[in-house]
């Protein structure tokens, strides 16, 4: 197994397959990192460091966690689906699809990633031996 792999399934507490597949193996709390690298995706080094370090700089498309408060006193979390001028769509904590209008909605808390701050779970060392794996899955 090349060695940059290793952190990648090994390591105890960062546990990135447990939220992300590759090659259709690993889970699905997270995007699919098969294809991060290829020419379409438009990443770099930078982003992926960026990624790992600070999850919240750029929240992957379909897996930003919100919370609205309706105007009725209902509150709903979860990740956002999809989301348009009208209306916003949320896959709630128990996997309920809701859509709401944006009229209704009394608050909204900030988007912020799933993912864990793994700045203080990874040796800078680790750290670069996963962007370089990363950076290698087209
Ligand atoms: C608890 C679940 C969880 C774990 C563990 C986890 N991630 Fe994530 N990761 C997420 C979620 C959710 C997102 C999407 C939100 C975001 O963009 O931050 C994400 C986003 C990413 C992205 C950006 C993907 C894109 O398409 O833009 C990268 C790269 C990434 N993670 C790498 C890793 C690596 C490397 C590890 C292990 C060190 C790891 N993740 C561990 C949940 C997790």
């Amino acid at each position: 197994m090349p060695v940059t792999k290793v952190v990648w399934l090994g390591h105890v507490t960062a546990q990135c397959y447990r939220c992300h597949s590759v090659s259709a193996s690993g889970g699905t709390a997270g995007p699919d990192l098969s294809k991060l690298a290829s020419p379409e995706r438009k990443t770099d080094r930078r982003f992926l460091l960026e990624s790992i370090m600070i999850p919240n700089a750029k929240i992957a498309k379909g897996f930003g966690t919100v919370s609205v408060v309706l105007e009725s006193g209902k509150i709903i979390a979860g990740t956002i689906k999809s989301e348009d001028a009208d209306s916003l769509t949320i896959v709630s904590t128990q996997n309920k699809t809701i859509s709401v209008n944006r009229g209704e909605i009394e608050a909204k808390t900030i988007t912020s990633s799933a993912m864990p701050d793994m700045k203080k779970l990874l040796s800078l060392h680790e750290i670069r031996d996963l962007v370089e794996y990363l950076s290698t899955l087209d």
